[in-house]
Formats: C-alpha cells, sequence, structure tokens
C-alpha cells in the first residue's frame, strides 16, 4: 500500500524530492514527556520494550507530537544479546548491564543464534500494530546494532568510555572474536529480515562503537559483518550510522547499502567526496545545538542543509537526541527542515 509522505524512502533510494526529509535518532524516548509518563507506569524501560502495544504507542509519539516524517520503531540493540542467551537489565541513571559476560569460546556454549519468531516476537508484533496505527502516514524504520557494537556490549559487560575488554579480545582472541561476531551477524539478519516482513519499510544499521577502534580493527571486526548484512537485505533501503569511524569514510562508501548516517565530526563535503556521489547521507547537526537558542537553530539547520545540497540527503541528529533536550527547540530544528526549499 502507498504511503501518503514516503519522502524518506525516495531519499533513500537517491530519487529527487520536493524538500528534504527529517528524523531524530533517539526520537522515541525521554524528550517526551508523553513518553515519560507512559514509561512512569512501568517496572521499567525493558518492560516497555518488551510490551508490543505501549511500544507501538510511544513509536507513533514523535510522529503526532513532532512531526517527524518517518517512525523507528521502539526498542533497543540489546534484544539481539539477549535473545541469543544472553540476557541484560536497564539499571536506572546508569544504562546497560549483563549479569553474564561472553568473554571466550567456552562462554559460547550458553549462546545460540536467534530465532524471530521464538525469541523476538515483542518486536515484530509491535511493528505490526505501529504499521497499523501508522496507517501508512509515514514509513517505519527498524533497526539493529552493528555486531562489533553488540559484541563490545556483551563481552564488556555494561556500557564503557574505551570499551578496552572488548577491544583488547580482538588483539588476544582474534578466532573467538570472528566465532562471536558470526554469531551475532547470523541472528541479525534473521530479525533483521522478520523486522522486514512484520512491516518496517527501510531499516538502519547502528555502529555506535566504530569509533574506538583502529582503521586496521574496524576492518577486520567491524566492515566485513556489516557487508555481509547488507548483502542480505534487498527488500527494503538500508542505513548504516557508524559513529565515529571518519577514517572509514571511503570503505563505507563501497558498502551495499543506500544511506551512510554521518555524525557531527564529519565535514559534509569532505564526507561527500570520501563517500561518493552514489550514497544518499544522513545527518548531522550536534546534538548540542538543540541546547542554544531558537535563532541559533535555525540558522545552523539552514546551513547543514546547504552543504548537504536539496537531494540524497535525509536530515537528522549526528547521534541520538540528548534527554533533556526541550521539546519546542526539536520542533524548531524539524520545522526548519520541513520549511527550507533549496534555491
Ligand atoms: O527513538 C529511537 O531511536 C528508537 C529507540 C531506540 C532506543 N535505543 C531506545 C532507548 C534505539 C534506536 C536505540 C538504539 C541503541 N540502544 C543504541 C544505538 C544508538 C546509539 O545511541 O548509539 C545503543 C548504543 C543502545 C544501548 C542503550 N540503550 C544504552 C547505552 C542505553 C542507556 C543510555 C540511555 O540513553 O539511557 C539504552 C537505553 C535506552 N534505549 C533508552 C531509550 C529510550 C532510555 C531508557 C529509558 O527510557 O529509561
Amino acid at each position: 500500500m502507498k504511503i501518503e509522505n514516503d519522502l524518506i524512502l525516495r531519499a533513500a533510494r537517491g530519487e529527487s524530492v520536493e524538500r528534504t526529509p527529517v528524523w531524530m535518532m533517539r526520537q522515541a524516548g525521554r524528550i517526551l514527556p508523553e513518553y515519560r509518563e507512559v514509561r512512569s507506569k512501568l517496572s521499567g524501560f525493558i518492560e516497555l520494550v518488551e510490551t508490543p502495544e505501549l511500544a507501538a504507542e510511544v513509536t507513533l509519539q514523535p510522529v503526532h507530537l513532532l512531526g517527524v516524517d518517518a517512525a523507528i520503531i521502539f526498542s533497543d540493540i540489546l534484544v539481539i544479546p539477549q535473545a541469543m542467551g544472553c540476557a541484560y537489565q536497564m539499571i536506572e541513571q546508569k544504562g546497560p548491564w549483563f549479569e553474564n559476560t561472553i568473554r571466550s569460546q567456552a562462554d559460547l556454549k550458553s549462546l545460540h543464534i536467534a530465532d524471530p519468531a521464538s525469541d523476538l516476537a515483542f518486536v515484530t508484533d509491535a511493528i505490526r500494530i505501529a504499521k497499523k496505527e501508522l496507517n501508512n502516514r509515514v514509513p517505519l524504520i527498524g533497526f539493529a546494532g552493528a555486531p562489533w557494537t553488540i559484541m563490545a556490549y556483551m563481552t564488556e559487560g555494561s556500557g564503557s568510555k574505551t570499551f578496552s575488554v572488548a577491544r583488547k579480545i580482538l588483539y588476544t582472541e582474534p578466532a573467538f572474536a570472528h566465532k562471536l561476531l558470526g554469531m551475532i551477524t547470523e541472528s541479525t539478519i534473521a530479525y533483521l529480515k522478520a523486522q522486514v516482513e512484520a512491516g518496517a519499510d527501510m531499516l538502519q544499521i547502528f555502529d555506535s562503537w566504530a569509533g574506538i577502534l583502529s582503521p586496521a580493527l574496524y576492518e577486520e571486526f567491524s566492515l566485513p559483518y556489516i557487508k555481509q548484512i547488507c548483502e542480505a537485505i534487498d527488500e527494503v533501503p538500508v542505513t548504516v550510522f557508524a559513529k565515529g569511524a571518519f577514517f572509514a569514510r571511503e570503505l563505507l562508501g563501497k558498502l551495499p547499502c543506500r544511506t551512510i548516517g554521518l555524525d557531527w565530526n564529519m565535514d559534509i563535503l569532505e564526507s561527500r567526496k570520501l563517500l561518493g556521489p552514489d550514497k544518499t547521507l544522513q545527518g548531522n547537526l550536534d546534538p548540542c545545538l538543540l541546547y542554544a537558542d531558537h535563532e541559533t537553530i535555525r540558522n545552523s539547520t539552514i546551513e547543514m542543509l546547504k552543504a548537504f545540497g536539496p537531494n540524497k540527503h535525509i536530515a537528522n541528529l549526528g547521534h541520538g537526541v540528548y534527554p533533556d533536550t526541550d521539546p519546542d527547540s526539536v520542533r524548531v530544528f524539524i520545522e526548519t527542515v520541513k520549511t527550507y526549499r533549496h534555491s
């Protein structure tokens, strides 16, 4: 069925658009009082993720309340480790925590390849409900973590500034790392295909911890697995967001995906040159800019739009919106993109 506002899909495919489409990473979340209201009635974040009706409800909130051009299914990248047998908790004010880490060949025995039908039905159910409630108003984005970023959490056991446990394993136990990455990749492909089957119109792969690897490690332990995922998905356009991977832009430009996400450290014109003319680019306003006054937000957004040009661009922030951002400042960013016309 035809989606009324399909600007994002057309921009992703490289087709010309009347105006630049816009959404925000982490748009479904704590910036909205309406999200916090739903969340406050539950035991925690994971209960929200695993309750399809409520996950679908908060998925739609930014479409209704902020006017973004796409919804992103409310979930987390850490549902994959859990589906493989490595459960996580989300500790208030602290972030993710894994009771059992995966650090050696022996630990692999506790894992299995995720079966989306049995291990991740709460996500595909949420997608089906969200699609129905969206009623073809805007596209729905599905997502997963990149294998390296998922491995980083499974081995480290929590968030970290350096992920030195995870990174150490790449040097000391490379064969084990490749085995784990292979299992995550296989699980992720099955998971993303199930998301598409449930109704996801496009997909994003988050490599949030790309930037802590050296170029050589990135080329060996992250890119090949992202490539495998891109090769396996030909049903819908795929976006790869490798945060901090400025050093790998030429290689990212060669991935068989449609869109590459840029963070705010990446110069727009330089990125276009390194990535080549074919890819659609997504990004890349500094999320901190939304703490500035409205005039500054407007001017910087227009500057960004001019640098990207009229086509092959999906406007976004360079990373997720920070939870204490004023929703009115977010609206200024979104409205500026939606009213701007390239002359
Ligand atoms: O709106 C959306 O973008 C959809 C939902 C979404 C969430 N997490 C919800 C969430 C998405 C796409 C993610 C992806 C995700 N999760 C990433 C990749 C993107 C990135 O930020 O780099 C990562 C690394 C995670 C892991 C994760 N989840 C961490 C480190 C944390 C704790 C930090 C924090 O922001 O609190 C989470 C929790 C989380 N995931 C929240 C939300 C709305 C906050 C939890 C809450 O409501 O209490």
